[in-house]
């Protein structure tokens, strides 16, 4: 009886154990969202299928099926989000091919930690000016949900785009925030990371730019320009005419003068110069 064991456990061992084992077997996760991928073993057949199983180093040695990856294709990544929801606990994950009548190895993927090895991705991010302040509204990715408890903190690098002048700022986790002490009517942008005291990598986002109020627009510069130019015109009228009326009273006088002169010179001649010279006098000043 115990022979028969014996022979049937060999019989599986060297039957069964015969497909190669798949490699390269590796566990990437980006905003908590955990995938496994392999590849087939040298020389594995077409028609093999890939098996996923999971275990905690807390329970070594349990594993536990993949029920989304028990049938995958070649090359086929499988999902590991739901099987590893702990953000703090150490995982494993390993991959065997099969076929109707062969298995190969399992081959087991390093630890993975969800918390420490997932790459913390961009936040969405919406930016808006509030006079000398920028209100910054950020969206959690819902898989990230839990890190807001985990000490996660938000990095926010703000550049004023006129100068390229920054500074860096960290906040917590939180939906909504005020970036204060800005410059009014200033166009700056913003690019935010998350980080955790465990977990160092990221994304940062893109650059998310807005006036911290609206700028003096193109139109009200016009109307500026033009009244300045409104302004300098009227001031030119105005020398201008002061120039010329002095010319013309300059002229009139010159116009007037050798008249009045030759009459005062008639009436002397005449005689009695004097007194008629003075009243006339008198009377030409006057009309001047
Ligand atoms: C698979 O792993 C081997 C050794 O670990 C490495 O040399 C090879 O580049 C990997 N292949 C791919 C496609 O990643
Ligand atoms: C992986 O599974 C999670 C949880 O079920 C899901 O939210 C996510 O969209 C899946 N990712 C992919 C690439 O299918």
């Amino acid at each position: 009886m115990g022979l028969w064991m014996l022979l049937l456990l060999l019989l599986h061992l060297g039957v069964c154990v015969s497909l190669p084992a798949p490699s390269n077997v590796s566990i990437s996760s980006f905003n908590m969202e955990h995938t496994l991928r392999f590849l087939p073993g040298l020389d594995t057949p077409s028609d093999a299928h890939f098996a996923v199983q999971t275990s905690s180093l807390r329970r070594r040695n349990v594993w536990r099926p993949v029920a989304a990856c028990s049938q995958l294709t070649a090359r086929q990544p499988c999902n590991l989000t739901r099987a590893f929801k702990d953000p703090l606990v150490h995982y494993q994950a390993r991959v065997q091919a099969f076929t109707a009548t062969q298995t190969s190895p399992w081959t087991v993927s390093g630890q993975f930690q969800p918390l420490t090895d997932t790459v913390l991705g961009p936040p969405e991010v919406s930016v808006s000016g509030c006079g000398n302040c920028l209100l910054l509204r950020i969206g959690v990715p819902t898989t990230l949900g839990r890190l807001k408890d985990l000490h996660s903190q938000l990095v926010l690098r703000v550049q004023r785009t006129r100068d390229g002048v920054q500074f860096t700022m960290s906040v917590p986790y939180e939906e909504e925030h005020v970036i204060g002490y800005l410059q009014p009517g200033v166009e700056y942008c913003v690019k935010v990371f998350v980080t955790s005291f465990f977990n160092t990598k990221h994304v940062s986002s893109q650059p998310h730019c807005a006036f911290t109020s609206p700028p003096p627009s193109r139109s009200s510069l016009y109307v500026v320009f033009s009244l300045l130019a409104a302004f300098c015109a009227l001031g030119f009228l105005v020398t201008g005419l002061g120039i010329y009326g002095g010319q013309l009273s300059f002229e009139l006088l010159r116009q007037r003068l050798p008249k009045t002169l030759s009459y005062i010179l008639l009436q002397c001649q005449t005689g009695g110069c004097a007194p008629v010279g003075l009243s006339d006098c008198s009377f030409t000043e006057e009309q001047l």
